[in-house]
């Protein structure tokens, strides 16, 4: 069988990890992204002793050159990707009034211009062969407004309009394009979400830690990935708001003015 190529953005802790986890095997060459080193090291050694081939590039999805230097690695040493996870990605807890527009821009190019970036370089590298699969975390905020995470919900809204797109434009090629909606999962995130400053808060959110085991979300997002499935929801009875938005909005607007947001 041949080795499939799959590169996993944020792949230093949390659902990136336990992705790159879940993807490991022997029949896989893991590229592993994010910004912390160590981390990544510690992930990719975990992905070798299950029997897969890795490589760790770290870069920062604020800095051009940095991104540009992630893809130029790639587009240098394979002829094809077969898998490409976007799962980097930074929360906010800040009024929108408090946030500055410093943030809501740091946000908007870790979050969504990031993940497009990656895409739009290695394009040329998933159309070859079958055609590959792009799996998109975005988050139940790319399908709602909340308190306190204003430019983080419109960074997750921003790729489902992007990747939507992209899924049309590129059926032809065989790319499959699956947008990720995860609930409430069991990360640090809310630990590194910035508040309107741009420091991280550095608490750990009460609904983070009760949220769905790691393992669990990797698990159902690689198999909406490998099933080409558009859209996958993936978390506990949080994502029921999605569908009261959407159906039975009065109900979702009483429940979200009731929610003590953190
Ligand atoms: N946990 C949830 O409940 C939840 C719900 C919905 C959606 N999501 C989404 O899931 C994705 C993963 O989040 P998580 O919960 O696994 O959080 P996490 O444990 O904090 O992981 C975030 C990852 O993003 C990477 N990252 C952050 N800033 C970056 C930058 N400037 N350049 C490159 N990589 C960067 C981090 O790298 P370093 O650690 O190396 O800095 C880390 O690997 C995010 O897109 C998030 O929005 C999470």
């Amino acid at each position: 069988m041949n080795r499939q190529i799959i590169v996993i953005t944020g792949a230093s802790s949390g659902i990136g990890k336990a992705l790159a986890l879940t993807y490991a095997g022997k029949n896989t060459e893991l590229i592993l992204g994010a910004l912390n080193k160590d981390e990544l090291n510690n992930t990719a050694r975990e992905c070798e002793q299950k029997g897969s081939t890795t490589r760790t590039i770290e870069f920062d999805l604020c800095d051009a050159d940095s991104t540009q230097a992630f893809t130029d690695t790639i587009m240098n040493n394979y002829t094809t990707v077969d898998r490409l996870v976007h799962v980097s990605g930074i929360s906010q807890r800040a009024l929108a009034e408090d946030t500055s527009l410093e943030v809501d821009r740091r946000i908007m190019e870790i979050n969504y211009f990031g993940a497009i970036t990656l895409t739009k370089a290695l394009l040329p590298l998933l159309k070859v062969g079958n055609g590959g699969k792009i799996g998109v975390t975005s988050s139940i905020s790319g399908k709602f407004g909340f308190p306190l995470r204003s430019a983080y919900a419109a960074s997750k809204f921003a790729l489902v309009g992007f990747f939507e797109s992209l899924r049309l434009e590129h059926f032809r090629d065989n790319i499959t394009v699956t947008l990720l909606f995860p609930g409430r999962i069991n990360t640090p995130i809310s630990l590194s979400a910035l508040n309107g400053q741009g420091k991280s808060q550095g608490l750990m959110d009460p609904g983070q830690a009760t949220g769905m085991p790691v393992k669990t979300c990797a698990a159902k997002m690689k198999k909406a990935i490998e099933k080409n499935k558009k859209d996958a929801y993936i978390g506990g009875k949080e994502i029921l708001m999605v569908y009261f938005k959407k159906y039975l909005p009065a109900l979702f607007y009483r429940i979200a003015k009731k929610t003590n947001p953190r």
